[in-house]
């Protein structure tokens, strides 16, 4: 079986670690390099070989599949050009930015001939692959959750809206998409936020109802602080709360005493843990198979959407119904 040609366009810090876990893979072969800084390409393809190209044009035409691991305002241009040269997409989290450009995008996707999958990586870590495994067992009722950062500084254009899209383009949005794996499908959501240390709205408070009747309160502020957990998620049924804190512990409680259990993946080495390792499998998997990937561009697509429903309704004051 020939090995599948991975093409990085961007090797700053993520795609350093695609690149990294594809060059253990020995379903792959990292084959080419792309930064429009050439000496990142070079200094990635020290550790991990592969062509150093001076265009994406010379990326093309030295892989089968393209990992796109630009900062965010690229992603649509940079993805929409790989699926009409053929090649198999991976594209980085945020999908796209604003549902005009993500509309694009998930027309342009749907039309190529190649596997198309987001690098929603959580989906795959261990403690939310365990979440969603616990709550076949019970109903749900509702949940409390929060996303925080320490800062929007670093990267630096992490705080530059022109380039990431705003801060829930950033890093909640992970959680955005974490909601409809574990939850399902939105019916409504109500949302509050304000603007403090950046030139943008860097505080939310979001509540939102499902088509099941699910319903949870959404904190996510941009500069908290790295605090452990900055990300956690508790989840309420009878007699039963599940709470897991960021990529490392579930902890879940049963019965009408104060009994509980934990399960650590500290241990786990973080590029599994966070669960880039699989989801990096999965894509080749999708390729090899010529299955759909596990996270779809209609997947991405609807992280914008919510993404941009929150805008909305802090903007218009007003609830978000969707169909
Ligand atoms: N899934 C995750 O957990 C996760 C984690 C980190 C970053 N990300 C996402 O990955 C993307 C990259 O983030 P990062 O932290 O690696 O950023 P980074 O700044 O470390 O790396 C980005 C690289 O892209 C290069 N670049 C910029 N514009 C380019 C272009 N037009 N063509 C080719 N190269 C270009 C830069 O020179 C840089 O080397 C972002 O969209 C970010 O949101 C996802």
């Amino acid at each position: 079986m020939d090995k599948v040609k991975i093409g990085i366009i961007g090797t700053g810090y993520i795609g350093n670690v695609h690149a990294r876990i594809y060059s253990r893979d020995e379903r792959a072969q990292v084959s080419a390099l792309y930064d429009i800084k050439t000496e990142k390409a070079e200094q990635a393809a020290r550790t991990v070989g592969g062509k150093v190209c001076r265009s994406r044009e010379e990326l093309f035409e030295n892989c089968d599949a393209v990992l796109v691991t630009t900062p965010n305002k690229t992603h649509t241009e940079i993805a929409a050009e790989a699926v009409e040269r053929g090649k198999h997409v991976f594209c980085e989290k945020p999908f796209s930015i604003g549902l005009e450009d993500a509309g694009k995008l998930l027309e342009v996707s749907q039309k190529g001939s190649g596997v198309f999958q987001v690098g929603h990586n959580r989906r795959f870590a261990p403690v939310y692959a365990k979440l969603k495994e616990l709550l076949g067992e019970d109903k749900a009722h509702s949940a409390h959750i929060k996303m925080n950062r320490g800062e929007l500084k670093n990267p630096v254009w992490t705080g530059d809206t022109n380039v990431t899209g705003g801060f829930l383009y950033e890093t909640t949005i992970h959680l955005f998409d974490m909601l409809r794996f574990q939850f399902g499908e939105i019916e409504e959501l109500v949302a509050y936020g304000s603007q403090h240390e950046y030139p943008e709205i860097d505080e939310f408070s979001i509540i939102f109802k499902f088509k099941s009747g699910f319903h949870c309160t959404f904190a996510s502020s941009s500069d908290a602080s790295w605090h452990f957990p900055f990300e956690r998620i508790e989840v309420f049924a009878h007699h039963r709360t599940i709470m897991t804190e960021e990529m490392e512990r579930l902890i879940d409680s049963r019965g009408m005493d104060a009994n509980f259990e934990t399960l650590s993946w500290a241990m786990t080495e973080k590029e599994e843990r966070w669960g880039y390792v699989q989801e990096d499998r999965a894509f080749l998997d999708a390729i090899l198979t010529g299955t759909k990937p596990p996270v779809t561009a209609l997947d991405g697509y609807k992280s914008i959407e919510l993404v941009e429903s929150v805008y909305r309704a802090i903007r218009t004051g007003e609830p978000i119904r969707f169909e």
